[in-house]
């Protein structure tokens, strides 16, 4: 039985999330077995969409099978919240994923969404400098898990954000709908990544995935479209988001 089919190599699609978690999570595992060096490094992405992955991360089935003393986690985003506040990425990764794994506190770099924004985003450019090896002037990130708004943002690179061309890694950045404040990685960072995957479920965001795999939307106002332009992308997407790609 079919269970996902490979439009083609940046692209695939599944038949619900749970599948598309089953693969993507020995995506991941494959990748870090055949990791060169000793450390690897994750960002994790924020929203609901990961949820299922993070969870399927964590079962006895899988956990397991990663050294996690090797893994060092970081975020694309956070929102301006406490850890502990419902609307966190660290609070639902930690609940799905980290609280089940047995993962060293110091290998955790949250992004302190209680902070001062400007001065948290400041701090975080810091952090992602100490621990992660540069590239093209750039902190270079194993792998970059992202969700995709249905406006087209990742991360919180929202329509027409002014932090694409910015030198620093992380900015802040104000949600056009909430004007929630957060803090993300900037566009080259983002794109700086040995390995980036999309994970994109559900109805909703069928027309996005529409615009920006058939259209080849390619636009600041769909920020996601700009970070398809770099060949390490692939998407994971399951058939509700895929539904008019056929
Ligand atoms: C965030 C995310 C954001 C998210 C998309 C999709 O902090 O909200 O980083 O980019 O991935 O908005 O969110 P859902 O997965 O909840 O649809």
């Amino acid at each position: 039985m079919e269970i996902f089919v490979n439009y083609n190599q940046k692209l695939s699609i599944f038949r619900t999330p749970q599948l598309l978690a089953d693969n993507l999570v020995n995506q991941l595992l494959k990748l870090f077995n055949q990791r060169t060096k000793q450390k690897f490094s994750i960002a994790l992405a924020g929203g609901n969409s990961p949820k299922v992955f993070y969870q399927k991360l964590s079962s006895p089935q899988y956990n397991s099978q990663l050294d996690w003393k090797q893994i060092q986690l970081f975020w694309g985003d956070e929102r301006c919240v406490p850890p502990d506040n419902e609307e966190s990425n660290f609070g639902m990764a930690n609940q799905a994923l980290i609280s089940n794994i047995n993962i060293p506190q110091q290998n955790i770099h949250r992004i302190k969404g209680e902070n001062n924004p400007e001065q948290e985003a400041e701090r975080y450019s810091k952090e992602l400098k100490r621990h992660l090896k540069m590239g093209n002037n750039y902190p270079c990130l194993d792998v970059i898990f992202l969700g995709l708004g249905s406006d087209g943002h990742t991360a919180s690179l929202f329509p027409n954000s002014n932090n694409l061309e910015k030198e620093n890694y992380c900015s802040v950045a104000v949600h056009p709908t909430t004007g929630q404040n957060r803090i993300t990685l900037n566009l080259p960072v983002l794109l700086n990544a040995s390995h980036i995957f999309f994970i994109v479920t559900g109805s909703e965001k069928a027309e996005i995935i529409r615009k920006i795999i058939l259209e080849k939307n390619i636009s600041r106002k769909y920020l996601a479209s700009l970070i398809n332009e770099n060949p390490n992308v692939k998407w994971f997407i399951d058939n509700d988001a895929a539904e008019y790609l056929f």
